[in-house]
Order: C-alpha cells, then structure tokens, then sequence
C-alpha cells in the first residue's frame, strides 16, 4: 500500500473484533514508532502497551468511560519526560507513523485525547515524573466507519503569506 493510500484509507476506529495481532505485525508497528523523527534525535518516547482485558477495563474510567477501550487488541499510552522540549511533538509523530503503518496492515486506531493522567498513570505505574502526552486504541476493525469531513483546502492553505488564499496547486 502507498503511503498516500494509507492517509486516505485512515479513519478513527471505536469498534474492534476480538482478533489477536501476530508477532510479526507487532514487529512492524513497533518499528514504525522506532523510526520516528524526533527532535535533536532525543526519541523522548516510551510507549505501554497494554494487552490485558482486566487493566484495559480499568482504563475506561480512567478515559472518560470510553467503553470501546476494552474491546481493542491493544491500549497504547505515549509516555515522555517533559523536561525535554517537544515532547509533545516526538511522541505525536511516532503515534502517527504508528497509525499509517496500522492501516497498511489491516488494522485500525483511534487517538485517545480524554484521559485523566493521574488515573491512566495510577493504572499503569507510570513514574511521576513522566507526562502521559497521548494514548490509542489499536485493533482489528469490526463494523461499518464513516469518515469524518474536512475544511476545505482553502480554508487553511495559503501562498507566502498568512491568509493569501493564492492557489497552491499544480506549484
Ligand atoms: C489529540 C486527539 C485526541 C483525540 N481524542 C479522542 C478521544 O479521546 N476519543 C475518541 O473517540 N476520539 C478521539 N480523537 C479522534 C478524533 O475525534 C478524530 O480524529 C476526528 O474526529 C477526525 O476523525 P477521523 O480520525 O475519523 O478522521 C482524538 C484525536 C486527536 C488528534
């Protein structure tokens, strides 16, 4: 699959079978994570997976009550010492990486953005001192999903300046 395929192919996934992921699939997306760009190559990021249906259904409270949690195959929370500036953005790319690379394989993510730190830090014995930046749930997709609308591309490209709504295409 193109990367370009990927991108459009990707879409938030709130429904998963109950499918285990072979190793060598796991192989793959770890790399995509491994692989990341990251600011001065500090590759700030841990990542907990969590594959245990009794700690994911701990995760729900701790996520806004997102009963989907439980149902995927695994439950990844991005984790970074915030000391270190863009943390933030270093574990952003990564997950993303990780998302694209889900999709060329068959599977299926969605950002987790509602969680309660202190919570998902508690459920997981995530040192204090590190920052839970992001998480995602990961899995076979089950059912049907829609795909989201976007803005239109001039709503926020522009042409060497802000707000110059000059078409871009065809430079
Ligand atoms: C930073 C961030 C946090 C998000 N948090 C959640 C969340 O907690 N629960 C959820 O179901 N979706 C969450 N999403 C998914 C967005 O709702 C979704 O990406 C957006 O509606 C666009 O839909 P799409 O991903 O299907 O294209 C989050 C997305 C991002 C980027």
């Amino acid at each position: 699959m193109q990367v370009q395929k990927a991108i459009q192919k990707r879409l938030s996934i709130r429904r998963y079978a109950d499918a285990s992921i072979p190793d060598e699939h796991l192989d793959i997306l770890i790399k995509a994570l491994q692989l990341a760009a990251s600011g001065n190559n500090y590759q700030n990021w841990e990542f907990v997976f969590v594959k245990n249906p009794d700690v994911k259904q701990r995760l729900v409270p701790a996520c806004s009550n997102q009963r989907f949690i439980k149902d995927c195959a695994y439950f990844v929370a991005g984790v970074a010492d915030p000391k270190l500036k863009w943390h933030m953005v270093d574990i952003t790319i990564a997950l993303t990486q990780f998302a694209l690379q889900a999709v060329e394989l068959g599977y299926g993510t969605c950002w987790i953005g509602a969680f309660d730190e202190a919570q998902v830090k508690r459920v997981l014995k995530i040192p204090e001192d590190k920052k839970v930046v992001i998480c995602m749930t990961f899995g076979m997709p089950t059912g049907k999903h829609v795909a989201r609308g976007r803005k239109a591309v001039e709503e926020f490209i522009y042409l060497n300046q802000f707000g110059s709504r000059s078409k871009l295409s065809g430079a």
